[in-house]
């Protein structure tokens, strides 16, 4: 239910879902655990962030100082291009603010800049942030983004659900290090697959059992169950931060039980009782349904669910390639031609997209 929110979200075009304090919040601690300096020195931008709706801007302003940022941006989407145009009211900050341009206030994007204690009261904090308008209406696709883009170090958002695949491509051309929501399912995109398999992106931290809650404007148009009026917030499925950015739980092995013990002790039917995994009939590789089903001690290809690399370490296992479904030439010969079907068949079954593992040699 909560996944057909994704794609009636990308139909409608409905981007606006804002994330909360306290994901970002414990996302973030995550890569400073690993590394308390990843922040240091370094410009952030927050290339879809209005601070009026956007919780990255205020955390990140709130943390200034503790991260040690030199810089912090944040680049907002203006109204009219969210199409916020009927309605539209500026906040009471934008209204009696000098800058204020009523000729602006829809149609340009805004930029929101944090450096040094402007107030005078001896911090860097929220309160010390610069805006203006931007040019234009703050398109991360523009030149005038593209050139602060070019500026920042680290790229964070929550990008816009139906542009993630532009969204991406758009950083990686421009090699900055990130940390970006997405849905799990991006993960065998043909822009995607090839940078976990190069070890160029991972999932990061991640969000409590893959479940993310949002915050919404637009709650009106969810199937019941699915928006919280009492929170207002609407749940999604299956998100995961996307990152090239090192944080502990990668580097933690996963444990696991020999092939002989799945075997018998098993909680999973497929598994359990049975003489051996079962091979698929047209890639060379044995099918394991369950990423808690790896055999601990099988040596050859190992096909496993997407869901698999929110457990990956690269310490532990070596990623091979994905089904031939996902990109041609992406099974790295595993796969039998000569079957016609390039989707992964068990006993002539279809089985959904799989990732090709190997135990890596110590
Ligand atoms: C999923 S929301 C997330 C907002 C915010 N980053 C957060 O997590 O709270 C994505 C935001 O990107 C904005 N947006 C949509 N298309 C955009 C574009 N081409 N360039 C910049 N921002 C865009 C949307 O208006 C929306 O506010």
């Amino acid at each position: 239910m909560a996944n057909s929110n994704l794609t009636s979200a990308k139909k409608a075009k409905n981007d606006e879902f804002y994330t909360q304090y306290q994901d970002i919040e414990k996302e973030i601690n995550a890569y400073l655990e690993y590394n308390p300096d990843v922040f240091k020195g370094k410009t952030l931008l927050l290339p879809c962030d209005d601070p009026e709706w956007s919780n990255f801007t205020k955390f990140f302003a709130q943390n200034f100082e503790r991260l040690r940022l030199k810089k912090l941006i944040s680049t907002s989407y203006a109204p009219e291009s969210k199409n916020f145009k009927n309605g539209y009211q500026p906040t009471i900050f934008e209204q009696s603010d000098p800058q204020f341009d009523k000729s602006k206030t829809i149609t340009n994007g805004k930029i929101f800049t944090l450096t040094h204690d402007i107030t005078g009261d001896g911090k860097v904090d929220f309160d010390d942030i610069q805006w203006h308008y931007l040019e234009g209406n703050g398109d991360f696709k523009s030149n005038e983004i593209k050139r602060l883009r070019d500026e920042a170090d680290i790229i964070v958002t929550n990008p816009p659900f139906s542009l993630f695949r532009e969204f991406l491509s758009w950083i990686i051309e421009a090699g900055k290090q990130f940390l970006v929501i997405g849905n799990m399912n991006a993960i065998t995109y043909k822009e995607v697959f090839p940078l976990i398999k190069n070890d160029k992106l991972w999932l990061g931290n991640g969000f409590h059992a893959g479940n993310a809650y949002f915050s919404t404007p637009l709650a009106k148009e969810y199937a019941e169950g699915v928006y919280n009026p009492d929170t207002g917030l609407v749940k999604f499925r299956n998100v995961c931060w996307f990152t090239n950015i090192d944080h502990g739980r990668r580097h933690q092995p996963l444990p696991l039980m020999t092939a002989g013990d799945n075997l018998k002790y098993s909680k999973h039917k497929e598994i359990k009782g049975r003489d051996a995994y079962k091979k698929y009939d047209n890639y060379d590789s044995i099918e394991v349904p369950f990423t808690d089903s790896i055999p601990s001690d099988y040596d050859g290809v190992m096909g496993v669910p997407i869901s698999f690399l929110d457990k990956y370490s690269p310490d532990q296992f070596e990623i091979i390639g994905a089904t031939e479904s996902e990109g041609k030439g992406f099974s790295e010969g595993l796969w039998n031609e000569k079957s016609k079907v390039s989707q992964p068949l068990v006993d002539q079954e279809r089985v959904y997209k799989r990732i090709f593992i190997r135990h890596r040699k110590k």
